[in-house]
């Protein structure tokens, strides 16, 4: 089969995405050749193994130098390249942004560090996405999860209709409750309406379980 996404990770700890690379759907994708996933070792890059170094004007906490990133951005990139910073003060990752990079060729995920890295990055990269309103150590994770959320859309790794009903698909509604066996668990019973067979009672309760889970969450977010 042809590839269809070469992924890059640029980082200081490469060992993150062993497990990553060996599980599941990101596994089979790989094993069929569909997706390519290059780990950079940003320490590669440094002068002297020096990869960060002090803040001018003071403050606490080390940065990553802007030398071995942009030394290891002109290593991997290419013409189809797509390069992006994955940090907290980018655009907040959601479905829509998701679907929107599956036509990438091949996608650049910059990881920083301690304090992040030098603000000059911005000349070397087409965006920055975070991944929520939160502070992670570094971008490692991050940017599995952004890799992880395009590389199920693609095409050929999982069942189109495994999407269409998921989450955020349909008109931005969450999923529906979902149950397999036993019927019954500790009291608590699967609905009678899942289990006879009447797909259009089926349809129905699916639908209004979408929509009451949907509304449930949203009111919850207002309160928060
Ligand atoms: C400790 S954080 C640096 C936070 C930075 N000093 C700030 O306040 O914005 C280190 C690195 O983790 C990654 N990171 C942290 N939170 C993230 C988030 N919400 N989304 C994406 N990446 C994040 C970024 O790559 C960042 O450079």
């Amino acid at each position: 089969m042809t590839k269809i996404m070469k992924i890059t990770f640029i980082s200081l700890f490469p060992e993150y995405y062993k497990e990553f690379k060996s599980h599941s759907i990101i596994m089979n994708a790989l094993s069929k050749n569909l997706i390519e996933l290059e780990t950079i070792n940003l320490r590669d890059f440094s002068n002297n193994n020096q990869v960060d170094d002090t803040v001018y004007g003071g403050g606490p906490g080390m940065l990553l130098m802007i030398e071995p990133i942009v030394k290891a951005i002109k290593f991997s990139k290419t013409k189809d390249s797509h390069i992006v910073l994955v940090g907290p003060r980018g655009k907040t990752l959601n479905q829509n942004k998701v679907k929107s990079m599956i036509n990438i060729k091949h996608l650049i995920l910059i990881c920083g560090h301690y304090e992040g890295i030098d603000s000059r990055i911005k000349y070397y990269i087409d965006e920055e996405i975070s991944i929520g309103e939160y502070i992670l150590t570094g971008g490692e994770i991050a940017s599995m999860v952004i890799a992880d959320s395009i590389i199920r859309l693609l095409p050929g790794i999982i069942k189109k209709e495994s999407h269409q009903e998921e989450s955020f698909e349909n008109n931005g509604l969450l999923e529906y409750d979902q149950f397999t066996r036993p019927i019954e668990f500790d009291g608590h019973k699967v609905p009678k309406v899942l289990l006879n067979g009447n797909h259009k009672n089926i349809e129905k309760y699916r639908r209004q379980n979408s929509i009451d889970k949907t509304i449930e969450i949203e009111i919850e977010k207002k309160g928060n």
